[in-house]
């Protein structure tokens, strides 16, 4: 009679499961210790090694030759249990046999001594179906159950196990089957079976099975049934209902040409090959899902599974977006996805969902955005940092000089052209140094420190500029606001101290104050000023819109 692969190649050890290291190897040592635990429960992914392992389990522990983690094969426990029919091996469909009269049947079977064997094997199925009562009903006998016996709990939802049960168990989970390594163990089936294929047919099979070895196999017996003993991609993908990556690259195609009608033509076509709209969405998140991940995590990423060359060829096409885009087209496909489960015009829904992707378009991102305007102004630093005749400092980012197309509003007489003429010579405690303070940070592009100038004071006593404000302007007097100005004015070593407190009303009394009073600057200057100001400008060309209030946050 025909056995199904999955059945047919079902591990016999240890050593034949794939991956799950982790597992084999702490039950290896538990068998090798004569460390059995009562207990276990298996929980993962379908057609991940469940069933499986607690069979191979079972052998361990009860082969003539055991316990050992390499059961001979060859005894009678180890064939009668290979082939499903040991009496001291008993598999429970948790699925149909889940109430509390069948686990009361069990907690009786439990009570009697193995009929040959050492051990007397519960492998419960599908464990998270057994109603909560009939959980309780089992309770005490997980707790404290005879020596000869041990529980396997085989789920794949291992949190609707009570933690009763669970905290009497030990945990075993089970990973997804690693790509690649299920297409080594299928290549090796088919060589086994004499059945000829190539690498991306056995790509598109180890896709289907999302992780699963069994559906994987399946499918392979479902080609090996179509097609024969020669396998080729893309009757395979026709027979699975895949769509290769030429299919789904039309779609990021019409997406990147910004192109709606190829997009509809996309649909027409797969309702006339007979697709189903809901599984083309669904192969279209996942398309857009490995693109993602492809920008994220590059190109040889463990995370996508799909061949080499899918893999060079989705680099390519991920390059083609940002990981913005990507994520939104992601989350668009998604959305896409759960709507087409309910929608009676499933036709309709994907044409909607297409276009909704174009219509989305392509987003500048906010960082980069924002990184042109201030590269902008940051290249722009360069040239007036050279003509300070210290050595360069670090100056703060955001007192980058801009080169202020339109001449700023300088809030003295003293237009900025040529600073340094007008600057030059030993300092006198007869200048207006808050003025030329004030030019001087102009000069530096420090437009707030200016304006804060406005309201402070500035005087040179025993050749130490002395420069008073109000509290409120700490941040922008700080000593490198003052430096790169003091640089600007051609003083750039000259000695200063600057006092926060509170500074006489305007047109104070004489002595060492300064000679004019401090210019509280106008606020349509103010305004003018900053809408003149070129990362202002570049703002408003990027985001438009109107400015509507400038506001000094000093004041
Ligand atoms: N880790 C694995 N290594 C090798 N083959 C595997 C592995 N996992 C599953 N298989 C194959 O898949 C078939 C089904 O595996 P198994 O019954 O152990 O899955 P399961 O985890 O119990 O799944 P389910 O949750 O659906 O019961 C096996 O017969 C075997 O051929
Ligand atoms: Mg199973
Ligand atoms: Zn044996």
């Amino acid at each position: 009679m025909y056995q199904v692969i999955a059945r047919k190649y079902r591990p016999q050890s240890f050593d034949d499961v794939l991956n799950q290291d982790h597992i084999k190897t702490t039950l290896r040592n538990a068998i090798e210790q004569n460390r059995i635990a009562h207990g276990y429960i298996f929980s993962g992914q379908r057609g991940t090694g469940k069933t499986t392992t607690a069979r191979i389990v079972a052998l361990c522990l009860n082969c003539e030759k055991g316990p050992t983690d390499k059961p001979c094969g060859v005894c009678p426990s180890c064939v009668e249990i290979a082939a499903g029919g040991a009496v001291d091996v008993i598999e429970i469909d948790a699925a149909s046999n889940r109430g509390i009269n069948e686990m009361r049947e069990l907690r009786e079977n439990v009570r009697y001594q193995p009929a040959r064997d050492r051990y007397k094997i519960f492998i419960v199925d599908e464990a998270h179906q057994i109603t909560n009562e009939a959980f309780n009903a089992l309770l005490k006998t997980i707790e404290e159950p005879p020596e000869w016996a041990v529980f396997i709990l085989c789920t794949t939802e291992s949190h609707k196990i009570p933690a009763t049960i669970a905290s009497r168990c030990q945990h075993f989970s089970f990973r997804s089957v690693d790509f690649n390594d299920l297409i080594d163990r299928m290549r090796e089936i088919c060589t086994s079976e004499g059945v000829e294929t190539d690498d991306e047919t056995l790509a598109v099979l180890a896709q289907a099975g999302e992780g699963s070895v069994r559906d994987s196999l399946s499918a392979l017996d479902q080609a090996i049934a179509c097609c024969g003993n020669k396998l080729n991609a893309d009757q395979v993908r026709g027979l699975l209902g895949a769509f290769g990556l030429d299919a789904m690259a039309q779609v990021t195609a019409a997406l990147s040409a910004n192109d709606g009608a190829a997009m509809l033509g996309l649909v027409d076509e797969l309702e006339r090959n007979g697709g189903s709209p809901q599984h083309f969405s669904r192969e279209l998140s996942r398309y857009i899902r490995n693109l993602l991940v492809t920008k994220i995590a590059g190109e040889d990423s463990r995370l996508v599974t799909a061949s080499p060359a899918e893999k060079k060829e989705l680099a390519r096409i991920a390059g083609m977006f940002a990981e913005e885009d990507l994520t939104r087209y992601l989350q668009f496909s998604l959305e896409l996805f759960r709507d087409l489960q309910f929608s009676m015009q499933p036709r309709f829904h994907l044409e909607i969902g297409l276009l909704k992707m174009i219509q989305a378009g392509k987003l500048v991102g906010i960082e980069e955005a924002l990184a042109s305007v201030g590269g902008e102004t940051r290249q722009a630093a360069a040239p007036p940092a050279r003509v300070a005749a210290a050595p360069a400092q670090a100056t703060p980012a955001y007192s980058a000089p801009s080169p202020a197309p339109r001449a700023p509003v300088s809030p003295g007489p003293n237009k900025p052209a040529a600073p340094q003429q007008i600057f030059a010579g030993p300092p006198s405690p007869d200048d207006d140094w808050r003025e030329k303070l004030q030019s001087g940070m102009i000069k530096a592009g420090l437009q707030f420190s200016a304006d804060a100038m406005g309201h402070a004071e500035a005087a040179l006593v025993n050749n130490e500029l002395i420069i008073r404000a109000p509290k409120q302007f700490q941040l922008d007097l700080g000593r490198e606001e003052i430096v790169a100005a003091l640089k600007q004015m051609g003083h750039p070593t000259l000695r200063f101290k600057v006092v926060f407190g509170d500074v006489k009303p305007p047109g104070g009394e004489g002595g060492q104050t300064p000679k004019s009073a401090p210019k509280p600057v106008a606020q349509d200057e103010v305004t003018e000023r900053a809408l003149n100001h070129p990362e202002v400008q570049k703002f408003r060309d990027l985001f438009g819109g109107e400015v509507r209030n400038v506001r000094n946050l000093k004041e």
